[in-house]
């Protein structure tokens, strides 16, 4: 896999003053599980990225995932002077594929105004903590692959390929 180019001015901005446009309100970043209020921000988030407004589908996340949990299902938000500005969605699965339980992370998105200072690192940390509580001692994802940027991230984190091949067919044709 190549080098993602990072845009002008998108480096991570350790020990620098942030963006100007976020700064100001920036205090810290706390980690924690979503509340209900935190849904618009959510939903815009990832409207942001997949340019899908999807209100039904987040409404149904958040009650399997935001209060339903358990202790093994987890939807984590990260905010800043009120403001959500990333987030991540994750799962205890028994058994699947033959495999004994692991933890699995399926969506993990932060504000593209806020990308590059450790939120999306934070969020996988809270994560990897919360699973590792739960007696889990392996993590996976799956991520496309012509999505280079998650898998920059996911390799930046210590994630290596797995030993699992997702295997699919188009349905409604002939086999
Ligand atoms: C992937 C994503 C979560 C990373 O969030 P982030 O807060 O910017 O990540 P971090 O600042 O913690 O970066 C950690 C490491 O990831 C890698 N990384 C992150 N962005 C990168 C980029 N643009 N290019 C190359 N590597 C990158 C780097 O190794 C980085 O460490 P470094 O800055 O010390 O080099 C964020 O870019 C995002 O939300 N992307 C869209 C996600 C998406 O496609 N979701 C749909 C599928 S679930």
């Amino acid at each position: 896999m190549g080098h993602i180019p990072r845009a002008p001015g998108q480096r991570r901005r350790r020990g620098v003053a942030p963006a100007a446009a976020l700064a100001a309100e920036r205090v810290c970043v706390q980690v924690r599980p979503v509340r209900h209020a935190d849904l618009p921000e959510v939903i815009a988030l990832d409207a942001t990225v997949t340019g899908l407004h999807k209100a039904d589908y987040w409404q149904r996340i958040y009650r399997r995932y935001g209060v339903a949990g358990q202790g093994l299902r987890h939807f984590l938000v990260a905010e800043s002077g009120g403001r959500v500005l990333g987030f991540v969605i994750g799962e205890v699965r028994d058994w699947e594929f033959g495999s004994p339980p692991c933890g699995w992370v399926f969506a993990i998105d932060v504000d593209p105004r806020a990308r590059l200072e450790g939120i999306g690192t934070a969020l996988l940390a809270a994560m990897r903590e919360r699973f590792e509580k739960a007696g889990m001692r392996v993590l996976r994802t799956m991520l496309a692959r012509d999505n280079p940027l998650i898998l920059s991230f996911f390799r930046s984190q210590g994630m290596t390929a797995g030993h699992l091949i997702p295997l699919e067919m188009v349905l409604g044709g002939a086999p």
